[in-house]
């Protein structure tokens, strides 16, 4: 079976798109799962874009040993140089240089003639190339360009060492049958086609990136770009999960296989997820809540009586654990340990320890905690860790009073450095309360809120509420996570943690 590669861009198309940028040690932690999940190759920014892109692109080159790690640019020497400096210690680095071929592009947004482009196209990618044997070229909005001018871009660029040529559909505007046709269309007509792997990047307007990446496969292109749950500009970009299932589900139909351990799947999904403060779509195909749920009694027989005759694939092949062993206030360390273990947590004895004892809180509270609380757990753990070293504020404790027929009232006590701050507020509810309470102590920048999200970890009305909430102030988004089967408590963690994250941008920023 031919191999394709799988070219994640998760932490540069999808880390640009509204409302999913990370801070520097988020997209570690994706690198590191993207790394754990055998990705080919890892996007990991675009250097020249920000200094903490460069940053951050330079710090994952280091840290990745099992990947080829790339960093966008645009054609011309800056960008390039910026790249190479921010990748050139990576085990396997790559630059991704790009220029637009689409005559709108070309006349509205370079302002260039076809034949500029066609000599930055050459010039640039072999500038890239005196630095380093892995180039990739990408002929932006290539599926709205000139077939024959493409050809000669994609020529040229293969001629000046290009590596890897990308076809991307720039605005997710083609479909399965044109793509197939024009990745052929382009390894017939382009001379040196067989020096060059081509690659296709597909978003997702139309709602056809899978269907039309692996159209490309279908016609030659033996790399796909892609992205965890899809992130990605506007409508997103290709699902990683949806096309390597795919190959993995359908062999006949897709002879192709990849280096991704697909048990890894779900957790980077949650990863990802839990890092941007949003949640799966449950009907979200593979990594969505009800993607293995069968509610309809005519499905559940038929899966009862055999799995195949309403699933497709297993949720074990993602690494979804379907062992309902429940634990209680009686388990002890080692069955909290091994279950964690089998959920695919490697944790350290701190960490380990640090679960077991949210573990044994959680059971004070409720009765049967499920896979889903332990992962909950786990994840929240992480994220704690990620954010330890923010060293802002911490709930030491809260009260509220609240009914249907007068107003809300909340104390809330912070801590911080080993100070304590203690106010009072009204609110429209308890939660309004407590938020106007945690203003009048921390007194943060001017914000609004762009995501205030609630959702249940598992079933039952003592279930662990998961909140997430994303803060906007000045264009950046500061998320917080709270995890607790009290939902005030977990709005008021989320909160306290938004806002520990917006101050620290305010102090850098006042220096
Ligand atoms: O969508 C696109 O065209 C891109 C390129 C920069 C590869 O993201
Ligand atoms: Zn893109």
């Amino acid at each position: 079976m031919d191999q394709i590669v799988i070219f994640d861009t998760t932490l540069r198309d999808g880390e640009q798109s509204p409302g999913c940028s990370m801070n520097l040690k988020e997209k570690i932690e994706v690198a590191r799962c993207l790394e754990k999940m055998k990705v080919d190759v890892i996007e990991a920014g675009f250097a020249i874009s920000s200094p903490g892109d460069f940053e951050s692109v330079k710090t994952i080159a280091g840290a990745v040993k099992d990947c080829s790690v790339a960093s966008l640019a645009r054609a011309n020497v800056k960008d390039i140089d910026t790249a190479w400096d921010a990748v050139k210690e990576a085990a396997d680095p790559r630059i991704h240089l790009f220029i637009a071929t689409s005559p709108l592009h070309m006349e509205y947004k370079l302002k260039m003639t076809p034949e500029e482009v066609l000599e930055a196209a050459s010039t640039m990618t072999a500038h890239a190339k005196k630095y380093c044997s892995n180039i990739e070229f990408s002929a932006e909005d290539a599926t709205r360009s000139d077939w024959d001018f493409l050809v000669r871009v994609v020529d040229a660029a293969i001629r000046a060492g290009a590596t890897t040529v990308n076809i991307p559909d720039t605005v997710g505007y083609t479909t399965p049958a044109e793509m197939r046709e024009l990745i052929e269309y382009l390894r017939k007509n382009v001379p040196d086609s067989d020096k060059a792997i081509f690659s296709v990047h597909c978003h997702n307007d139309l709602g056809l990136a899978t269907a039309n990446s692996l159209a490309g496969v279908l016609g030659g292109a033996r790399q796909i770009e892609c992205t965890v749950n899809g992130l990605g500009e506007r409508a997103g970009n290709t699902a990683l999960e949806e096309v390597v299932m795919a190959m993995r589900t359908r062999p006949q139909v897709y002879p192709f296989s990849t280096r991704i351990d697909s048990t890894q799947i779900s957790r980077a999904s949650r990863t990802v997820y839990n890092i941007i403060g949003q949640s799966a779509p449950l009907n979200k195909p593979i990594v969505g809540r009800n993607a293995f749920a069968h509610e309809a009694g005519i499905h559940q027989h038929g899966v009862l009586a055999n799995k195949q005759t309403y699933e497709i694939l297993t949720p074990e092949s993602l690494g979804i654990q379907t062992n309902n062993i429940v634990l209680g206030k009686h388990s002890g360390k080692h069955a909290v340990e091994d279950r964690l273990r089998s959920l695919g947590y490697n944790l350290t004895k701190d960490e380990l320890l640090a679960c077991f004892e949210e573990f044994k809180i959680l059971c004070d509270k409720k009765k049967n905690i499920t896979d889903a609380d332990l992962e909950a757990i786990a994840e929240h753990r992480a994220v704690s860790q990620l954010e330890a070293e923010e060293n802002g504020y911490k709930l030491n404790w809260f009260s509220v009073h609240t009914s249907n027929f007068t107003t809300a009232t909340c104390t809330v006590s912070l801590e911080k450095d080993g100070e304590k701050y203690e106010d009072v507020c009204l609110g429209d509810g308890p939660i309004d309360a407590a938020f106007n309470a945690i203003d009048k102590i921390i007194r943060p920048a001017e914000h609004t809120f762009d995501i205030y999200n609630i959702h249940s970890v598992s079933e039952g009305k003592d279930t662990l509420g998961d909140v997430t909430i994303k803060l906007m102030s000045e264009g950046k988004t500061y998320t917080g996570k709270g995890l607790s089967t009290d939902v005030i408590e977990a709005s008021i963690t989320a909160y306290i943690k938004a806002v520990n994250k917006l101050c620290a941008a305010t102090e850098a920023k006042e220096g």
